[in-house]
């Protein structure tokens, strides 16, 4: 496989299923990896870093999907120097069209001191024999100077040069701790790109953690110095503060693309659509003041502003929503719309109709509109969501009846299908949502701890949808859920549902299923 790109081309590559699910309450499971991974070739990223098959068996069943079900993107494994290592990279990617292997070693002195224990021969030594022998198998490999910003920039010009020689295809060098800044960052890629040999033979790539808020401003410094590739996240998820966030980074280069000179593949109508999913996923809400895809990116409170933006939007907005892919808002079906018009408006929200349930989503809104008088956008794609988040699940919501007065323990009576058999349990709690998940816990044998529980309204008006967010934590394994209804509790329960699912999936055990409570 020999792929060229023009000298203005910066190649997207999207780490979120690998460096962004490596942090913690993002773990997604491998049908939402391939969720993710089908939003992103329809967002024509040029890389997919899938995750790194050696780290766990799910890991490597995740990365081995993916290369199946995707086609135009490169599908990556992240793999250390070790044989083992390449090797289960090497199986993971088998099937991939465009196969790739992405190998890594530290060449801080830090790093090479206190965690590797290795001299600097020992590392070079290391990385060319590593490359060489996936070499042997497949020709895309790329190679990347773990906290390379703190690093010797001469011994890295040797490492590079030798992994050149080996047959590396890309030389990434990141900034694993967030440390670089701008100009400086810019300067080393200058330095490395001038003292390497075989130097234009690579592509040249970024990789930033965003622990100073300098992720995106240290790709672009790269950039502006020669690099052809950013690595990046959606909603710049990942270790610590996050990764570089791919709808930033790719609006920075399409919105200054007068100054930066470059362009980049992505269509970016999918970008909202591929926030909204992944946040869903991993139930971590956008905030809203998040650039580009937060809901305030693009609201305009001041007057003053207002009024510029009533004359010429010109005066106040530099991108327009709809490039990004945001809903309109508008009022976009009704009750009398039909099960057509509902699937291609799920097609321009970027939804695959092919990985719901239509049938039942289509009821739901049906639904939906007898209870609300504007269904938008944003219900829609909660709707659609909601749907893709039971397909397959051992744990069925059927139904929730709660009781509350200002005399009485609130109270709940929950029905749930387990495993295709119907289970009823009664709670008293403190308040009406912990009664009803009390009784959820009771069906379902599970009590994690609860860690965070958050409501968001999807649209404006008490008949909302409401969208409630969860994270649950047990034996050490954080799992997030997402429930979507206009009520509230139901919301709550249908959340709380989708992570007790994601736990017992996780978990890789059928579980003893307790009928009485505890
Ligand atoms: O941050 C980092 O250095 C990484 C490498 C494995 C590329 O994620
Ligand atoms: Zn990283």
């Amino acid at each position: 496989m020999e792929q060229s790109y023009p000298d203005d081309y910066v190649r997207i590559f999207d780490t979120t299923l690998r460096d962004g699910e490596q942090s913690p309450g993002c773990t997604m499971n491998v049908d939402e990896k391939i969720a993710v991974a089908r939003q992103l070739e329809r967002l024509k990223v040029d890389v997919i870093e899938a995750g790194f098959a050696a780290s766990s068996p799910g890991d490597f069943e995740a990365v081995r999907k993916v290369a199946e079900v995707v086609t135009d993107p490169i599908v990556l494994s992240l793999s250390r120097t070790r044989e083992e290592d390449i090797d289960q990279a090497l199986r993971a990617v088998e099937k991939a069209r465009h196969p790739g292997i992405h190998i890594f070693i530290a060449t801080s002195d830090i790093h090479l001191r206190y965690k590797l224990a290795m001299t600097r021969e020992d590392v070079l030594s290391a990385a060319t024999w590593a490359v060489a022998r996936a070499k042997q198998h497949l020709d895309y490999i790329e190679f990347s100077c773990e906290d390379a910003s703190r690093s010797d920039w001469d011994f890295m010009a040797k490492v590079c040069t030798e992994v050149i020689r080996a047959g590396a295809r890309v030389i990434n060098l990141p900034d694993t701790t967030g440390h670089a800044i701008p100009e400086e960052f810019g300067e080393m890629f200058s330095y490395i790109r001038h003292n390497v040999d075989g130097s234009d033979r690579v592509i040249w790539s970024a990789h930033c953690h965003n622990d100073l808020g300098l992720a995106v401003a240290n790709s672009l410094a790269a950039i502006r110095n020669g690099a052809r590739q950013v690595e990046c996240t959606i909603n710049g998820i990942g270790e610590r503060a996050g990764n570089t966030s791919m709808e930033e980074v790719v609006m920075a280069l399409k919105t200054r693309r007068d100054l930066m000179q470059v362009r980049c593949g992505v269509d970016s109508r999918q970008i909202y659509p591929a926030s909204r999913l992944v946040s869903q996923i991993i139930g971590q809400p956008v905030p809203p003041n998040k650039p580009i895809v937060g809901d305030n990116a693009f609201a305009h409170e001041a007057g003053i502003h207002q009024d510029g933006v009533l004359k010429n939007k010109l005066t106040y907005e530099i991108m327009r929503p709809e490039d990004i892919g945001i809903p309109s808002n508008k009022l976009v079906l009704g009750k009398h719309s039909g099960r057509h018009a509902f699937i291609n408006r799920l097609r321009e929200l970027g939804i695959d109709p092919d990985t719901i349930d239509v049938q039942r989503a289509f009821a739901a809104f049906k639904a939906l509109c007898d209870k609300k008088k504007i269904v938008y956008d944003d219900d829609i794609l909660a709707l659609a969501n909601e749907e893709s988040r039971q397909a397959a699940d051992a744990f069925e919501l059927v139904d929730v009846v709660v009781r509350s007065s200002t005399r009485t323990e609130p109270h709940a009576e929950v029905i749930m299908r387990v495993e295709g058999e119907e289970r009823q349990a009664e709670s008293t709690g403190d308040g009406m949502v912990d009664a009803c998940y009390k009784a959820i816990y009771r069906i379902t044998g599970l009590s994690p701890a609860l860690e965070r529980y958050s409501v968001k309204a999807i649209t404006g008006g008490t008949d909302a949808l409401g969208e409630v967010s969860c994270l649950v934590r047990e034996n050490g394994m954080t799992v997030a859920g997402q429930g979507a209804h206009s009520d509230i509790v139901m919301a709550s329960a249908l959340a709380l549902v989708n992570a007790l699912n994601r736990l017992k999936a996780r978990k890789g055990v059928s579980h003893e299923l307790r009928r009485e409570g505890p």
